[in-house]
């Protein structure tokens, strides 16, 4: 496929199986493949660097503003397992889980402010400025990036907000620090999933919104 038709074939699939479903890609091809995916990400543009703190304090000291954290398809069954020990309850992301062969939890950095405390026990605020707006859009092309990847490659995708995998508790099990703010969490299926027979939802705003003429326009 040529780039527009990546592009044009990118879609929302949640994959909601009943069960959790064994291994369906060899683990070492599913790694390697994992790891272009985050190599693409990589390749997102970006401007600002993330605040130095970041940098002096945490393991992943990168300068850009945004952070994957990466569950292979045994920690996305033992998180599911774990969602069902600790009592919590996920709704649809259980499902999923219970079928990805990844999840990625992406987050961006925040600039230091008031709004946002180290410690803090709740996902922290922001302050509305322009260097923390391009840092979400940075993040948002990075996941992007991730979306069309994985598009090219034939593996299923969806970009939510995450719910439950925005709680203390999921994050503190995951280890993703509270003073970083999830952009998105990315769920990769096999690619035999469409196949499968299981729900799959679309994206409900598809084909919403649309007609160019309603958000493009031509200054003369
Ligand atoms: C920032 C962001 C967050 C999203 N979060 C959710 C979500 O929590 N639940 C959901 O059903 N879809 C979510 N989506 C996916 C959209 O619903 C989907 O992109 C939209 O319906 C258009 O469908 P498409 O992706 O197939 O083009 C999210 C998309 C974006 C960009």
């Amino acid at each position: 496929m040529d780039i527009d038709n990546i592009i044009k074939a990118r879609k929302t699939q949640k994959v909601l199986p009943n069960q959790p479903w064994p291994d369906a890609t060899g683990d070492l091809q599913l790694k390697a493949t994992l790891e272009e995916l985050l190599d693409l990400a990589a390749h997102a543009p970006y401007h600002y660097p993330c605040h130095r703190q970041y940098i002096a304090e945490k393991e992943l000291n990168s300068c850009m503003p945004f952070r994957f954290y990466a569950l292979d398809r045994t920690k996305c069954r033992a998180t599911s397992q774990y969602i069902d020990e600790a009592g919590i309850e996920a709704g649809k992301v259980k499902n999923m889980l219970d079928g990805a062969d990844a999840l990625l939890i992406v987050t961006w950095l925040p600039e230091p402010s008031e709004l946002n405390q180290a410690g803090s026990k709740k996902e922290v605020s922001f302050a509305g400025n322009l260097t923390n707006m391009e840092h979400i859009s940075a993040a948002s092309a990075a996941i992007q990036n991730v979306l069309l990847g994985a598009t090219a490659r034939g593996i299923p995708n969806y970009w939510s907000t995450g719910g439950p995998l925005r709680s203390q508790a999921l994050r503190d099990y995951l280890s993703v620090p509270m003073d970083e703010i999830i952009a998105g969490t990315v769920f990769l299926f096999p690619e035999s999933a469409p196949e499968s027979g299981v729900k799959i939802l679309p994206g409900g705003m598809r084909q919403q919104g649309k007609e160019k003429n309603t958000w493009a326009t031509w200054i003369s």
